[in-house]
């Protein structure tokens, strides 16, 4: 297990760039399944990453990987069964289903279980295949999903859910006919993956609407592709320089994606320097009460939720921020309360009265966000605390530890089993 240890009390300065979004990479790579070869830039060195690259290998596709370029090719057959072992890692592996099945006609993926922040069904993926012909099975914990000709439908999503809109957008583009998804999700990573495949010969319109059509066509084409930055990238960085009192650029980023997160810090009291590519936070005092709710794009994103849960533990006043996406989300309150947070879960509403100052304490990450969330209260904290769970922290933001420490930050990375092997540990 790898650690943080972060000495708080330092407020950040400087600029940092974000990297390629995670949540663009990772539905692209899947998508590259639908043609014979692609290009992608700009991916992000993650550990979701790898186990996409890892997943793509093992159902026959071809990826070459150098820096943040991806290379990915499957002129011949796949093999149209998902490894347990990568699926159980990643819930985003089972957005190769709508690829194997309109690429294969047949598809078995294992059902991606629950994680530290919902159930997180995919019922919403398999009707829309379902209404696009495919027989679905569920058997010993995989999905059994055949379809020798997929054809297009009409399908209304009951929730405007990103993977369901993205998995079946993908299994759309080669099926018999139009499809049409109503409901659909319209977050900025939708629209990067549709713009991914319409480079390729898909037909795409739509997409970043509630209703996106989709025009069969028979194959894609090869294409050369940069991903979108990532917005939950960038609004970490900005939050860190608002928890700190500090001053920092956040760069390679498109500001139009952060306007949600953007309007709640200038609520908060912050000033904030938009440029083309770029944004500035100054935060010469502590946060003002802000009342937040999550929703699906273009509302408050709820990946950004737990960052700013620490923001108004040490803010002025008192905050409450709704949880409205998923129904296990506030693991990260637990831990805050150790460092001396007020926060009272009331339902799917944190109540958070903001303190003067927050104590340096050893935490538990639960998922990325949320270890996110106890870095930047770490950061803001008095006196030294420990992050354990590093690893879930890496499967959202390369580099994390680095460019904290660029900005000004005094951290370091432990890892436990070094730690043990020298007797040495850093709580000593
Ligand atoms: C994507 O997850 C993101 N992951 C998540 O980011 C993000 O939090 C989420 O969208 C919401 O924006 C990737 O893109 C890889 P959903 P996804 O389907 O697609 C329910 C991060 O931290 N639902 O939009 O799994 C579901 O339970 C991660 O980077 C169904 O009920 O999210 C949830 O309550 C975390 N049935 C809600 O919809 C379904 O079939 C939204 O889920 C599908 C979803």
């Amino acid at each position: 297990m790898k650690n943080l240890a972060i000495w708080g009390g330092r407020p950040l300065s400087g600029k940092v760039y974000c990297d390629g979004a995670k949540n663009a990479a990772l539905p692209v790579l899947a998508g590259a399944l639908l043609m014979d070869k692609s290009t992608i830039l700009e991916v992000p060195d993650l550990a979701d990453v790898r186990t996409m690259v890892a997943l793509l290998r093992a159902i026959g596709a071809n990826v070459r990987r150098s820096q943040g370029e991806i290379s990915v090719s499957s002129p011949g057959s796949l093999i149209c069964e998902a490894p347990y072992d990568l699926v159980r890692k990643m819930r985003a592996s089972f957005l190769v289903m709508g690829p194997l099945l309109v690429r294969c006609g047949k598809a078995s993926i294992p059902l991606p279980g629950g994680c530290a922040i919902g159930q997180r069904p995919v019922d919403l993926h398999l009707k829309g295949f379902e209404a696009m012909g495919a027989h679905i099975a569920i058997d010993k914990g995989f999905v059994h999903a055949s379809a020798p000709n997929l054809r297009g439908a009409q399908i209304y999503l009951d929730i405007p859910s990103v993977g369901a809109t993205e998995n079946i957008m993908m299994a759309a583009c080669l099926a018999i006919g139009e499809t049409i998804i109503d409901n659909a999700a319209q977050e900025p990573e939708v629209v990067d993956l549709a713009n991914f495949l319409n480079s390729a010969g898909a037909r795409i319109n739509g997409a970043g609407t509630s209703r996106i059509r989709i025009t069969g066509v028979k194959r894609l084409l090869g294409t050369t592709y940069t991903i979108i930055p990532d917005r939950i990238e960038a609004a970490t960085y900005l939050i860190a320089g608002a928890i700190t009192l500090g001053n920092v650029c956040v760069g390679n980023i498109i500001p139009l994606h952060l306007k949600p997160v953007l309007a709640k810090l200038q609520e908060c009291g912050f000033s904030i320097i938009e440029g083309n590519k770029s944004v500035e936070i100054n935060a010469p005092f502590r946060a003002q009460p802000v009342n937040i709710k999550t929703l699906p794009y273009p509302g408050f994103p709820t990946d950004v939720q737990a960052p700013f849960v620490s923001l108004c533990s040490l803010g002025q006043g008192t905050s409450i921020i709704s949880e409205t996406v998923f129904e296990n989300r506030f693991a990260h309150a637990e831990e805050l309360r150790r460092m001396g947070a007020k926060i009272r879960i009331e339902g799917a509403n944190a109540v958070i009265e903001g303190v003067p100052n927050l104590t340096g304490a050893t935490v538990q990450a639960s998922d990325l966000r949320a270890g996110a969330a106890l870095c930047l209260a770490a950061l803001a904290a008095q006196g030294v605390s420990y992050v354990t769970g590093l690893e879930h922290v890496e499967r959202g933001y390369a580099g994390f530890a680095a460019k904290l420490r660029s900005l000004g930050a005094r951290i370091a990375v432990f890892d436990e089993a070094i730690e043990q092997a020298s007797g040495f540990t850093a709580r000593g």
